[in-house]
């Protein structure tokens, strides 16, 4: 592939287990992805990444890692992972791999020989601490829910484990520990991957293990010795490689993630923050029913834009995730088609105009929605199974939870891509490991193919306008009218030149405000300006 500027590209994500299914064992695999390459260099990406594929016992589906040198079977085989990434290279798509080092599963070997033997080398390799009374050793809380110690009645220690009881977190204060997970990373740079995701990597670093205010959050978010960590692992690992590389930054700042981004700080390449996606929470609490803040949106993401930009930084720009609900039913309009179609074409131009990488995940460029599940059968993330079960200990009536859950679960992305109007959505030809909306007869890949009007056409539009206009990456930002109620109006600037961007949030038409000039070469339109009116879900950038 021709060396351009990893800065220019589009990551498109991939969730495997719901991709594509070639086994009709109802959970996609590596083949899944080989059938579909031609669909994803139609798509336009530069780069593919991939959630886990190692072996796991699939707790937190690949984020607790059992083997990091080994394929889940579930997925393939290393040879298929191989062939994915030739056939990739062949098609000009780079494949990035999401790294999990926070954290093991405790079916890790090395887990399991620290856990069965007090005076194993590998016992140091994670968090084991003594209680001086009955209650663990710290009141930290995980992020799954419940305290975050786990008690062995064996040799009277707790274990820290900041997500799943299955996922104990690794000691990085121990050398061997990070000599190993480099390793880990220098064997796939070596297996011929371009480029890392790090899964939660600003909680490798845990501080002092003291009771909290908090939740434990200060004490091992943006650690004391995390950015040292990172630099050495960058050292030692991707550092002179050319490799792309995005951090997941829990709950983080804007500074730190101007140092860990910072090139000549030779940390990562990009980060990913999640501050402007908790605006339908309630005073911080997820599971929460609330309406998007639409004002708190833009002022996070402009804050963020402006902030890391001055500061030398570089964002990952998102609206989706596996982790996250689906943008078009969370911050647009999925109850009738038109609004759907034209609230998704809004969101993705607002977000791919801003300055930083932009993710796709997989079924955004189709506008799938959230499935409405309605009953907490259906549901199998280990989040919300737990949250369900917190919220009915503290009791919640059901239907309230499940309203909660039906906004905020995982498991609203989770959901099969919807490839045709067939059977399963195309996904599979056995039964789907989590159920697929039923709007899948309508919003699926083949249709928007051949709708020159789909969704999926603006992004790839959107795509070959970052590769055609260097504006769009390296352009600095103006945010304008910020008090507008449902505008979005920014414009970007790059040598001399400079783009508008006009967003309407609301389903109604909304006059542009007096004093905007809306002229210039209109680059992207949808929807109509008529007598200096917008749109409902309109969105407008023209050049000037
Ligand atoms: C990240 C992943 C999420 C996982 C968690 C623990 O937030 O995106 O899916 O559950 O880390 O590994």
């Amino acid at each position: 592939m021709s060396q351009k500027d990893w800065r220019k590209s589009v990551v498109y994500q991939i969730y495997p287990k719901s991709f594509n299914d070639t086994t009709g064992n109802g959970e996609g695999d590596l083949q899944g992805i080989i059938e579909k390459l031609d669909y994803i260099q139609y798509l336009g990406v530069d780069y593919i990444w991939l959630t886990p594929v190692y072996e796991s016992p699939m707790n937190d589906n690949g984020y607790d890692i059992s083997n990091y040198y080994k394929i889940n079977e579930q997925f393939g085989t290393i040879e298929d992972l191989e062939m994915l990434v030739t056939e990739a290279h062949k098609k000009d798509i780079k494949v990035m791999m999401d790294i999990v080092i926070n954290h093991t599963s405790t079916e890790h070997e090395w887990f399991k020989q620290a856990y069965a033997d007090k005076h194993s080398p590998y016992r140091d390799y994670y968090f084991f601490r003594k209680s001086a009374d009955t209650e663990p050793p710290t009141n930290w809380e995980s992020k799954f829910g419940g305290n975050a110690w786990k008690y062995d009645a064996k040799t009277d220690e707790y274990y820290l484990h900041l997500f799943d009881v299955t996922q104990a977190d690794l000691n990085w204060d121990n050398p061997e520990v990070r000599r190993v997970l480099y390793d880990v990373i220098n064997y796939w740079i070596g297996f011929g991957i371009d480029g890392f995701r790090f899964d939660v990597i600003n909680l490798i670093s845990k501080g002092e293990f003291k009771n909290s205010e908090k939740i434990g959050k200060e004490f091992y978010t943006d650690g004391p010795r995390v950015h040292d960590y990172l630099h050495e692992m960058n050292r030692h690992t991707f550092g002179d490689k050319g490799l792309m590389t995005v951090g997941e930054m829990s709950s983080t700042t804007i500074d730190h993630c101007i140092k860990y981004t910072a090139p000549d700080r030779q940390e990562l390449s990009s980060v990913f923050n999640f501050h402007h996606l908790k605006v339908d929470y309630v005073d911080g609490e997820k599971w929460s029913n609330a309406k998007l803040d639409f004002h708190k949106l833009k002022d996070i993401l402009m804050e963020w834009q402006l902030g890391i930009y001055e500061g030398g930084g570089w964002n990952a720009i998102f609206w989706c995730n596996h982790d996250q609900p689906r943008v078009v039913t969370r911050f647009g309009d999925d109850t009738s088609e038109p609004l759907r179609k034209q609230s998704a074409k809004m969101l993705a131009t607002v977000l791919h105009m801003l300055q930083g990488t932009p993710y796709i995940y997989q079924g955004e460029e189709i506008g799938m929605t959230d499935p409405g599940f309605d009953d907490i059968k259906q549901y199998r993330d280990v989040e919300s199974l737990n949250a369900y079960d917190n919220l009915k200990a503290a009791e919640y009536d059901e239907q309230e939870i499940l309203t909660m859950l039906g906004q905020k679960s995982r498991d609203n992305s989770r959901t099969p891509v919807q490839w045709t109007a067939g059977e399963n959505a195309g996904f599979t030809s056995g039964t789907p490991w989590i159920d697929i909306p039923s709007n899948f007869d309508k919003i699926n890949v083949e249709a928007a193919i051949e709708d020159e009007q789909s969704i999926l056409q603006t992004y790839r539009h959107l795509i070959q306008l970052r590769h055609k206009h260097d504006i769009i990456t390296y352009g600095s930002i103006e945010p304008l009218f910020m008090d507008h109620n449902e505008l979005f109006i920014y414009k970007r600037h790059y040598n001399g030149e400079s783009w508008l961007v006009v967003a309407n949030f609301s389903k109604e038409r909304v006059e542009i405000p007096e004093g905007l000039e809306i002229n210039g070469q209109v680059m992207i339109q949808h929807g109509q300006m008529i007598d200096s009116q917008i749109d409902g879900f309109g969105v407008i950038v023209v050049a000037q």
